[in-house]
C-alpha cells in the first residue's frame, strides 16, 4: 500500500477508534528496565558511556518481586488513570517479553517470566487499557546503530523489529496503544519503512491507537515534559515524568505536588489533551511511596471532580478567557471553572455571554453545600455564599460547574466598560 493511502485510511479510522482514548484523559506511564537495578536514569548506559560487557550482566542480576505490575495497576485505577503504557523495550535493548528475536530478554535471563504478560494481565485484572512503549532505537543490537551504514545491517534490523512489533501485536491480545520512542539514527519513514509495518500493526490489531515517533503523525501527538496543547484537531497526549527522570532515580527528588498535576490535568482537558504521567518502579518493581503520596489524594480528588475531567470535552482557549482565581474547560454546554486561587465568599466572573441556569461545586461533602447561589446581570455572574477557605483540602482546586442555555462564550478584552 502507498503511504498516502495508508494515512488516508489511518485518518478515516481514527474518530471511532480514538474515543475511548479522547474520553479517558488520564494514563500511567511506566519506565522498568534493567536500568532500574543502576537508579541513575534510563540513559545511563549512553550518559556514562557503560560498555556493553559491564551492561550486560544486568540482565542476570534482575530479580523483580512477583507481579508487580498488579500493584501499578491497582495505583493506576486508584490515582483515577484508565489506562497504562510500559516499556516493553528501552533503548538499552533489554525484551521484557517472551521473545524469539533476542536471547536478552525476560525470560531467558535474570527475571526467568514473561514480565509484558504479568503487565497484560494486570491490565485486564484493574479494568485498565493497555498500551506498550518500543523503542525503536536499541543500543545492544548490533545493527542498531549500523542500519544507518550499511544495506545488510538495515535490512537485518528492520527485520528484528518487525519480529518484535509482530509478537508484541500478536501473543498478548487486543493491545490498545503503540507508543514508539526515539527513532535514531534512521532519517526518514521510509527508511524505517513505517507505513508497511504500521499498516501490519493495524492489521493485527485493528482499534489499536499509535503515536507519532515512527516518523509519521499516525493518532496523536507526543508533547514531552510539557503540557501544551497541539493544533485544534489533532489529538495529544503530553507525556510528564514525575520527578525528573523516567527511570527510577533515588536522587531526583523534585515530585510533582498533588497540585501541579492537576494543574497538568487542567491544561490538558482545557485543550482536549491527554496527560500520561510516569512512575519509574525501583528494580524489584514496587512502586517509590512518594507516588503514592501523590496519587492517592489525586484519585480522591479526581473521585469528586472527574466530571470536569473525564469525557468528550471542548477546546476552551479562544473561547473562554484567564481569570485571576483560576480556568476553564468545557464540555457541551457546561463550563468548568477550576479556582485554585479562592476568592472567599463571593466569586464575580465578567464577560459571559450566556446564561447560566444552575451553579453547583462538583466535589462536595463535609458541610459543603453543593448548589451555589448566583446573580445574573449584563456582563456579570455574582456567586454568592461561597465557604470562606477553598473547600478543596486536597490540590486547593475546587471545581465550579455552570450549566448553560448554550454553548460557554466569555468576552472580556483588555480595556474597561464605557458606559
Ligand atoms: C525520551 C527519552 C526516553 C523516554 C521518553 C518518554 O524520548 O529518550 O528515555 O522514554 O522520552 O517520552
Amino acid at each position: 500500500m502507498e503511504t498516502a493511502e495508508y494515512i488516508r485510511q489511518v485518518d478515516e479510522t481514527r474518530p471511532e477508534r480514538i474515543r475511548w482514548w479522547q474520553e479517558a484523559r488520564f494514563g500511567m506511564f511506566v519506565h522498568w528496565g534493567l536500568y532500574s537495578q543502576l537508579g541513575r536514569h534510563e540513559w545511563v548506559m549512553n550518559r556514562e558511556r557503560i560498555p556493553l560487557a559491564d551492561y550486560e550482566p544486568l540482565a542476570d542480576s534482575w530479580q523483580p518481586i512477583e507481579r508487580p505490575a498488579r500493584e501499578w495497576a491497582r495505583l493506576a485505577r486508584q490515582a483515577g488513570m484508565k489506562y497504562m503504557v510500559m516499556t516493553t523495550k528501552h533503548h538499552e535493548g533489554f525484551c521484557l517479553w517472551d521473545t524469539q528475536q533476542t536471547d536478552y530478554n525476560a525470560v531467558k535471563r535474570g527475571p526467568r517470566r514473561d514480565l509484558v504478560r504479568e503487565y497484560v494481565e494486570a491490565c485486564h485484572e484493574f479494568g485498565l487499557k493497555v498500551g506498550f512503549y518500543y523503542s525503536l532505537m536499541d543500543w545492544h543490537h548490533p545493527d542498531g546503530a549500523r542500519c544507518a551504514l550499511d544495506g545488510a545491517a538495515h535490512r537485518r534490523f528492520m527485520d528484528f523489529t518487525d519480529g518484535c512489533v509482530q509478537e508484541l501485536m500478536t501473543n498478548y491480545g487486543k493491545i490498545d496503544v503503540l507508543w514508539y520512542d526515539v527513532s535514531w539514527p534512521l532519517t526518514s519513514p521510509e527508511l524505517w519503512e513505517s507505513a508497511r509495518r504500521n499498516a501490519l500493526v493495524r492489521e493485527l490489531q485493528p482499534g489499536i491507537l499509535i503515536n507519532n515517533r515512527s516518523q509519521l503523525d499516525e493518532d496523536f501527538g507526543t508533547p514531552e515534559e510539557q503540557v501544551t496543547a497541539e493544533r485544534a484537531g489533532r489529538n495529544w497526549e503530553a507525556c510528564m515524568t514525575f520527578n525528573g527522570s523516567w527511570g527510577y532515580m533515588p536522587s531526583a527528588v523534585d515530585w510533582h505536588s498533588t497540585r501541579a498535576v492537576v494543574f497538568m490535568l487542567r491544561t490538558a482537558t482545557a485543550g482536549q489533551g491527554n496527560l500520561l504521567l510516569n512512575i519509574g518502579p525501583r528494580p524489584d518493581g514496587s512502586v517509590p511511596e512518594q507516588a503514592y503520596e501523590r496519587l492517592l489524594p489525586l484519585g480522591e480528588w479526581l473521585a469528586g471532580n472527574g466530571e470536569a475531567v473525564y469525557g468528550q470535552v471542548e477546546r476552551a482557549g479562544g473561547r473562554m478567557e484567564w481569570m485571576p482565581c483560576g480556568y476553564w474547560s468545557i464540555k457541551g454546554n457546561d463550563a468548568y471553572f477550576w479556582a485554585d486561587k479562592w476568592p472567599g465568599k463571593e466569586l464575580t466572573i465578567g464577560g459571559l455571554q450566556m446564561d447560566v441556569k444552575r451553579a453547583s461545586l462538583l466535589a462536595t461533602g463535609d458541610g459543603i453545600a453543593e448548589e451555589i447561589t448566583f446573580e445574573q446581570v449584563p456582563d456579570r455572574l455574582i456567586l454568592k455564599g461561597l465557604s470562606e477557605e477553598n473547600p478543596d483540602r486536597l490540590a486547593g482546586v475546587a471545581v465550579i460547574k455552570l450549566e448553560c442555555a448554550s454553548a460557554p462564550r466569555q468576552v472580556l478584552g483588555a480595556g474597561c466598560v464605557v458606559l
